[in-house]
């Protein structure tokens, strides 16, 4: 069986409290299986209770929603990427759409984000994903590669960082991209990544937006997806420990 990733991403949902329940009910299906790593994206406030709820079960990460590029200081409301990391985070999502949509995130701000979790050690996820509009006016790999070419231009081939590819118009709205749109995508990321040399290989890209219980094994038999990165999904312990067994060819 190819290795696969499976990330949940709370987004503003689940506090500490409700987080130790999750973990109790998720883990009482049993461990991950092999081969299959699970990653959780809780808000910031319930890091430390996710991490304390995974330790010691082989494969299931911690990471952070966002961090700010700042290592410390007068930044009321940010979390740095030390602070998140000792908490108990590995990973950090930099660049998710909502980061970007919402809260009017630049491709900058996207790089110096990347810059500043790899400097606390946190592996990076960066988001990437083109608007509906972007994709009818055929802009897709455009948008993608820029978004790309802003976090990670110019740093050297060592960098370890997941690329996550959740196209805006998939994310929440029930309307899934097909196996075939997402893997066109992701071999033009894989393309990118491979000719630029500014990340280490392998190249680990998930895909997200919309990924449920009725449509993960479908998408996950093609094999240009290293895993998904899940929301709305995510929330039910039960349902996401049946989504991470979910058999892929
Ligand atoms: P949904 O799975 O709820 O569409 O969200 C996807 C997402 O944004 C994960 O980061």
């Amino acid at each position: 069986m190819r290795p696969l990733v499976f990330a949940g991403n709370w987004k503003m949902n689940v506090g500490p409290v409700e987080a130790r329940e999750y973990l109790r009910a998720f883990f009482a299906a049993g461990e991950i299986p092999h081969e299959r790593s699970v990653w959780f994206f809780p808000p910031t406030v319930s890091i430390e209770a996710v991490a304390q709820g995974i330790a010691g079960h082989r494969n299931v990460q911690a990471g952070a929603q966002d961090i700010y590029w700042e290592a410390k200081g007068a930044f009321t409301g940010a979390t740095s990427g030390a602070l998140a990391k000792q908490a108990g985070a590995r990973l950090t999502l930099i660049g998710h759409s909502e980061r970007r949509h919402v809260f009017g995130e630049t491709d900058e701000q996207t790089g110096k984000k990347v810059t500043a979790a790899l400097a606390a050690d946190l592996q990076p996820v960066l988001c990437v994903g083109e608007t509906l509009e972007q994709r009818e006016a055929g802009d897709t790999l455009a948008v993608v590669t820029r978004q790309l070419a802003a976090a990670l231009g110019g740093r050297d081939g060592k960098t370890r960082v997941t690329i996550a590819y959740e196209p805006v118009w998939a994310i929440g709205t029930g309307r899934n991209a097909t196996p075939k749109d997402a893997a066109e995508v992701h071999q033009a990321i894989r393309g990118w990544l491979k000719k630029q040399a500014v990340t280490a290989a392998p190249y680990v890209i998930l895909y997200g937006g919309s990924v449920n219980l009725k449509n993960a094994a479908e998408l996950l038999a093609e094999h240009e997806l290293d895993g998904v990165l899940v929301g709305g999904a995510s929330l039910d312990p039960r349902a996401w420990a049946q989504l991470v067994r979910t058999p892929a060819a």
